[in-house]
């Protein structure tokens, strides 16, 4: 029996791993322990998606949460370290590029544990965000690299991963494995005045959430668009925080702030929305999934095949480009033609390629 020590802890992980762990459980011979690191600790961040998702309860709670990057690394890679001293698992699997992510792979390489990392090899290139940093150094510290697109594979190429003892393999990407498995279980949010038409709004990367100022500026840019259509924002407790901290301009009448989804809604609205407009890494690509455009508040993306077939563009937090965008986009919808993220099976090429014992 092959067993995984599988780290979760921030809310994207939980939709991975539900597509994951379904495929290991499906097949024999593997056996997977869950850890809960705690970074997202509230009800609608966490454990709303191992209810809705079925997600096997983890074994390990760390419930660790609330620090600055270098604590809340620390006492993860601090408390991992114990549980794999009990575990002793044949592979720890880390998701994406969270500090939770960081901790478990630097945990496990340490004890000589090989490391599987889903979503590798992705890159914006930007080293002031800490998600860049997490993934650089999680990928190198991993045997099995599960590639999402053909990019990521280039990329890992160009910085010599060839020549490191590691695998690289193409699995498409786990997200749309989840997306086509739960679309029709989509759930309508509980908010009354959802309009008929409208645009899917969230922001929560520390770039745009650290400075009152800029966000002030993205405020006034989201209640102009807000004169074209109407707006509907789940909005993380990071930006909750800092519109209740600072004194920041109102959102006007047409932006309708509610509280974070669960996944099952958000694929509701994921299907209803004219377009996205996001920071996020997952929802670029779940825009994709349900053929929505979207623009992105960033200046550059780790998923530039989204960028090159046209549907997506990249507006950073230029007021003027989210207009121009939208505008293009209502007038111009693209073409989708699919086949960016896989087939839909990424989750059982992980499962079959963590049975192989590439150790020997
Ligand atoms: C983290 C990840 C990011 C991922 C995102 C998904 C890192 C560096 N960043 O960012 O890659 O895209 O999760 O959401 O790991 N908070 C709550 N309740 C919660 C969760 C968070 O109040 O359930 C608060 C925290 O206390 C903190 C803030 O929100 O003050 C930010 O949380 P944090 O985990 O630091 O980063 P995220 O912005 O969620």
């Amino acid at each position: 029996m092959t067993k995984i020590l599988t780290i979760v802890g921030a809310r994207p992980q939980f939709i991975k791993a539900a597509a994951v762990s379904r495929a290991i459980q499906e097949r024999s011979g593997l056996q997977e322990v869950l850890v809960h690191t705690g970074q997202h600790f509230d009800a609608g961040m966490s454990r709303v998606f191992f209810e809705q998702m079925q997600i096997p309860g983890p074994k390990y709670q760390l419930n660790i949460h609330s620090l600055p990057h270098g604590a809340m690394t620390g006492r993860m890679l601090e408390a991992l370290e114990e549980v794999l001293q009990a575990e002793q698992p044949d592979w720890m699997m880390v998701y994406g590029d969270t500090n939770s992510t960081l901790a478990g792979a630097l945990a496990a390489s340490k004890m000589h544990i090989p490391v599987a990392h889903v979503e590798a090899g992705l890159r914006s290139f930007n080293m002031q965000m800490p998600e860049e940093v997490n993934r650089i150094m999680t990928d190198r510290l991993s045997r099995l690299l599960f590639c999402p697109t053909e990019k990521a594979i280039n990329n890992l190429e160009a910085e010599g991963f060839r020549n490191f003892h590691c695998r690289i393999v193409r699995t498409g990407d786990v997200m749309y494995d989840a997306a086509l498995f739960f679309r029709n279980r989509a759930i309508k949010p509980d908010y009354e005045n959802i309009p008929d038409h409208f645009v899917l709004l969230t922001i929560h990367r520390e770039e745009n959430t650290r400075d009152p100022h800029l966000f002030a500026d993205m405020i006034r840019a989201i209640n102009l668009l807000a004169e074209k259509t109407d707006v509907l924002f789940p909005m993380h407790p990071r930006t909750r925080k800092l519109v209740k901290d600072a004194h920041l301009p109102a959102f006007s009448q047409k932006v309708h702030v509610i509280d974070p989804v669960s996944y099952l809604e958000m694929l509701w609205l994921l299907e209803r929305t004219d377009v996205v407009i996001t920071d996020s890494g997952g929802m670029q690509k779940e825009a994709c999934f349900f053929e929505k455009p979207c623009i992105t508040l960033r200046g550059e993306t780790e998923w530039v095949e989204l960028v090159d077939a046209g549907y997506n563009r990249l507006c950073g937090r230029d007021s003027t480009c989210l207009l121009e965008a939208y505008d293009h986009f209502t007038n111009n919808p693209p073409n989708f033609t699919g086949g960016l993220y896989g087939k839909g099976n990424a989750s059982a090429i992980i499962a079959e390629a963590l049975s192989e014992d590439i150790r020997k």
